[in-house]
């Protein structure tokens, strides 16, 4: 199998193509990746030298270079994308421009190339529960809050309207939140840890009785291969490991973990329209893929700050001016 990933150089699908090349080792795959913010060369280091693994610098949002990377392959799994809902409501304009014009030109190649897409959403799409709600399915109907979950979902339903209308073979996951090795700072729990880490404040928004549905980021990439193996043409799988907790309690944990003072909790301003609660329903992954996570919330995290703590050049690269920026425009007015 000849894979196009996009957005491998970010923190799910760097995760995924290593897993891909360490599990087929038959396999191989060109990444095309932007670099952005997000993107760093750093995350796949290690596969510099391997003859399977090829690094194409380019944008899903244009097409010669789509046409030029799906070239030869047999199957595309997007992984591209503006990530960050506190980034999408400083501005939106990039997420619509990667998240839909960007999934518009990877299905127009798919359409004109053929072979299998794999889209990657993201639960968020569903909008927000209730604290006795059931837990979102497949069906439950598209409610975005975010300008990101709405990119998502106009993607999502862009696909969906590809496979019904040109019959192109396309599968779409949504998963819940990750965490694991090579986050991007910027999200709850690697922020968390390397704060606690640097001795700074640990800024929780408004009470902290959010709820998020954790998944380690390998369980969420081995999904997406069982998806790219046996989903079935349209089809759309949740995937969730069951994990809900309260992000108070996740970041006490972690406070706990790393051995850092509880004082650096701090309750901050809320994030605008923040969803209280997300939860999966995986069964439909479960039954139709074969598919289940191998690892516990309290196993993965305590993995997972380990990795922090043993890999600080990584992300103290990773926090450099432009992350600086971004941070103080963001939490500088909040506490
Ligand atoms: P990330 O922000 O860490 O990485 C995104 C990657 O996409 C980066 O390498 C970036 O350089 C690249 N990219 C951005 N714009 C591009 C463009 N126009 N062309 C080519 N490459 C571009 O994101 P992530 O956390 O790895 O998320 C990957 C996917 O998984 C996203 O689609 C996201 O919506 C979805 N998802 C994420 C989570 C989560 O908890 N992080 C949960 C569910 C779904
Ligand atoms: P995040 O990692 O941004 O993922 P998402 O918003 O996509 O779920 O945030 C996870 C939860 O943590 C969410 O409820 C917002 C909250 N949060 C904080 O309380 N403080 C922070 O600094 C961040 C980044 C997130």
């Amino acid at each position: 199998m000849k894979l196009l990933v996009t957005g491998g150089l970010g923190f799910i699908g760097s995760n995924f193509i290593r897993l891909v090349l360490r599990e087929r080792p038959e396999w191989s795959v060109t990444n095309l990746d932007l670099v952005t913010y997000a993107g760093n060369p750093a995350n796949l280091r290690d596969l510099d030298s391997d003859p399977r693994y090829c690094f194409v610098k380019g944008d899903i949002a244009d097409g010669v270079a789509v046409s030029k990377a799906i070239e030869g392959c047999d199957a595309v799994v997007n992984f591209a994308a503006e990530s960050h809902v506190d980034r999408s409501i400083m501005s939106a304009a990039p997420f619509v421009r990667t998240n839909v014009t960007g999934t518009l030109v990877l299905l127009e190649a798919v359409r004109e190339h053929g072979g299998r897409l794999v889209h990657v959403s993201t639960d968020e799409v569903y909008g927000t529960l209730g604290p006795g709600d059931p837990p979102f399915t497949e069906r439950t109907p598209l409610d975005p809050t975010s300008p990101y979950a709405a990119s998502k979902a106009a993607a999502d339903l862009l696909v969906l309207a590809f496979a019904k209308t040109h019959g192109i073979d396309a599968v779409i996951t949504r998963c819940c939140n990750n965490y694991g090795p090579y986050q991007f700072p910027e999200k709850l729990i690697p922020l968390m840890i390397t704060n606690a880490i640097e001795g700074k404040r640990l800024p929780v928004y408004g009470d902290g009785r959010q709820v998020r549905d954790w998944i380690h980021v390998e369980d969420h990439a081995s999904g997406v291969l069982a998806a790219l193996e046996r989903g079935r043409p349209g089809a759309v799988y949740n995937f969730g490991s069951r994990a809900e907790r309260y992000n108070l309690d996740v970041v006490h944990r972690i406070v706990e973990l790393v051995g850092a003072d509880p004082g650096l909790v701090e309750h901050v301003k809320d994030r605008p329209a923040h969803d209280r609660r997300y939860a999966i329903d995986p069964s439909l992954a479960e039954r139709e893929l074969g598919w289940r996570p191998a690892r516990s919330f309290d196993e993965g995290l305590e993995q997972t700050v380990r990795w922090f703590q043993d890999n600080r050049e990584w992300w103290s690269a990773v926090k450099d001016g432009s992350y600086q920026r971004f941070y103080q425009e963001w939490y500088g007015g909040r506490s």
